[in-house]
This record gives C-alpha cells, sequence and structure tokens, in this order.
C-alpha cells in the first residue's frame, strides 16, 4: 500500500508560503505511482493534534491549485507550538499513532526555527519509536535567520514591503525637520532592517545584533543638522536594544520594559532621543503588513523550487534534511 503525506505549516505566515505547499502537493500528485494521499494539517501540528487535517488530494481533483502560487497567507493555517523537550512526553504517542492510522510515511513542515525545531523533535522521536516515517523541514521565515541556508523564502517579499515603508517616510521627512523611526519585523535578528534599511536610504540602521547608544544616535543626527540635512530616518528592528540593556540579566530587562510600558521599541528609542536632542520624533510600525500581500516573484519561485525538492527527496529516499539554498543552488 502507498504511504501518504502529510504537510503542514507554522509561526509566522509570509506572503509567500503557500507557493512551497504547492510545490509539495503537485510533486506528491504527480507521482501518483508512489505517493498515496496529500494530506493537509489545519493550523500546524497543534490542529493536528487536535483532530484537524485536510485531504489536499481531493482538494486538488476539485478544483485547480495552482493559484495558490499567488495567494498569500497560509492557506493550512499557522500555529506557534513548540513540542515538549522530552522525547517520551505522550503527545509523542499520540502522533505516532495517529500517523500510523493515517498511513503517512512523509511528513513536511513548512516554517521557521520553532518549526525545523518540531521536524528535529519529531525526526528524533522517529528514531526512538523505530519508525520508518520521514521528515523534512522546508525553510520559510521573513526574518531571513534560519541556520544551514542562505536565504529563507518571504524574506524578499517583507524587504519590499519594509523598503517602500521607508521609501514614504521620504516624503513627509523631506518636508520637515524631525526624526523619523521606522520600527521593522525581528525580535532576534536585523536582516529584514539592514536590507531594508539600506534599500530605503535610511540614514541610521539600528540591529538586534548590534546594540546601539543613544549617545551615538544622538551625535549622527547632529552631524546631519550641522551639515543642512533638516531630518534623520531611522530603520529601527523590533529588537534593537541599547548597550546598557544588552548588559542586564534577561529578568531584568523583562522588568525594565513592564515598568517602561512603551508600545514598542521605536517608541522607547524615540523619546530617548527627544530628551537627549530636543528633536521632534514620529514613529512609523508597518507591523504585520511586512508578512502580507503579493510575494515578489524571486519568493515564488524560491518557495516552489525548494517544495518541489523536498518532494524529490523523499522520492529519492533521501530523508532528515532540510532544503536549503548553497550558493544560490537548491540542496
Ligand atoms: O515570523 C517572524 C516574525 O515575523 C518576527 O519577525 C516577529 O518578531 C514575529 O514573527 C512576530 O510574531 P507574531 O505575529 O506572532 O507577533
Amino acid at each position: 500500500m502507498l504511504k501518504n503525506i502529510l504537510v503542514g505549516q507554522s509561526g509566522g505566515p509570509t506572503a509567500v508560503i503557500n507557493s512551497s505547499l504547492y510545490g509539495v502537493i503537485e510533486e506528491g500528485l504527480r507521482n501518483k505511482e508512489k505517493i498515496g494521499t496529500v494530506y493537509g494539517m489545519v493550523h500546524g501540528i497543534e490542529g493536528f493534534l487536535a483532530g484537524n487535517f485536510i485531504n489536499l488530494s481531493e482538494v486538488a481533483d476539485n478544483e485547480p491549485i495552482d493559484r495558490l502560487k499567488i495567494t498569500p497567507a497560509s492557506f493550512l493555517g499557522s500555529c506557534r507550538y513548540m513540542l515538549p523537550e522530552d522525547l517520551g512526553d505522550k503527545v509523542y504517542d499520540k502522533l505516532f499513532d495517529t500517523f500510523a492510522q493515517m498511513n503517512i510515511g512523509y511528513v513536511f513542515y513548512i516554517g521557521g526555527n520553532d518549526s525545523m525545531d518540531t521536524v528535529s523533535k519529531l525526526s528524533r522521536v522517529a528514531l526512538l519509536k523505530k519508525s520508518d516515517i520521514r521528515f523534512i523541514g522546508v525553510p520559510k521565515t521573513i526574518d531571513n535567520d534560519l541556520a544551514e541556508t542562505e536565504t529563507s523564502f518571504g524574506f524578499q517579499s517583507a524587504v519590499d514591503i519594509a523598503t517602500n515603508a521607508i521609501d514614504c517616510i521620504h516624503t513627509t521627512a523631506a518636508s520637515h525637520s524631525r526624526v523619523f523611526i521606522v520600527e521593522l519585523m525581528g525580535h532576534k535578528t536585523g536582516w529584514l532592517t539592514l536590507h531594508a534599511g539600506i534599500a530605503g536610504g535610511a540614514d541610521i540602521i539600528l540591529i538586534p545584533e548590534i546594540p546601539y547608544s543613544i549617545e551615538a544616535i544622538s551625535q549622527a543626527i547632529a552631524k546631519r543638522t550641522a551639515s543642512g540635512k533638516r531630518f534623520t530616518i531611522i530603520a529601527a528592528a523590533e529588537g534593537a536594544i541599547s548597550k546598557e540593556e544588552a548588559a542586564m540579566s534577561k529578568k531584568e530587562l523583562k522588568l525594565l520594559r513592564k515598568q517602561e510600558n512603551y508600545a514598542s521599541t521605536a517608541y522607547r528609542i524615540g523619546a530617548a532621543i527627544e530628551e537627549k536632542t530636543g528633536q521632534e520624533v514620529r514613529v512609523t510600525v508597518p507591523g504585520h503588513v511586512q508578512r502580507g500581500g503579493q510575494p515578489v516573484a524571486y519568493d515564488r519561485v524560491l518557495a516552489t523550487r525548494l517544495g518541489v525538492r523536498a518532494a524529490e527527496l523523499i522520492l529519492n529516499h533521501e530523508y532528515g534534511y532540510m532544503v536549503g539554498v548553497k550558493d544560490n543552488k537548491i540542496v
């Protein structure tokens, strides 16, 4: 009896996450002599644990699925759910019993770091249980912070939106002498802010990896003012952190954030700049806009290629991998 595929999406969606889903489904359906039914988890592993899944083969029989390639958001729904660290937890028994009942042979999980953690845990449990179910990770994140792949799909689409936000601020900035802060996504990594900041011509870029000093920022603003430039645009990652804060323990920082009660990072930085320089500051937070809209062509192609390659791995009996990009090639 042919083994079935189960595919799920998890974490923050990107504009392009469905393209990779399309790649997996399409490749599964094209190989009818090797693959049985393609099932989809509804709302990731969390939804699947609650008994929610759909038969994607049936969906594809009834309506063309190629529009998935250009449909933003995650078709299957998503979750932010971490599987237990204890690989002996009964959650795993429940999952593997359900996989067996559904005759699942291959599981694809599309997502970022937490999702790859899920793939890793399930693969390790499979070894412990001597199960021959295979798990493949497909890297998706607008943060572009997954190890072992040069890029992840969703990133370029988010960079375009974030760059556009900075571009739009230039219009107002040019007519007022103010400091503008555009806060971009990325709690732990600054790739998105760095790329959009460079592309959008931000004057100062603040990323979590390099703690900032309000003194240095104020000096840079003063230098611009002295040279006749009336405004300053700052691209700040939501996880940007000052040098003093970086030296604190996690507990101390959590307490400080609670006491300060700023709506978000940019407001905190803005207040500090206003206090130090006396300059008027305006804040823009595009937020989840960065994860939506139409994906750029680059991302659509990348996601489809990664999705197809993931399915090919299964067909070629190459298991236990995450697909990725190295030297511009899919590996
Ligand atoms: O998925 C990554 C990401 O977009 C981060 O850049 C951001 O910090 C986080 O998700 C926001 O998550 P949520 O939508 O769950 O608040």
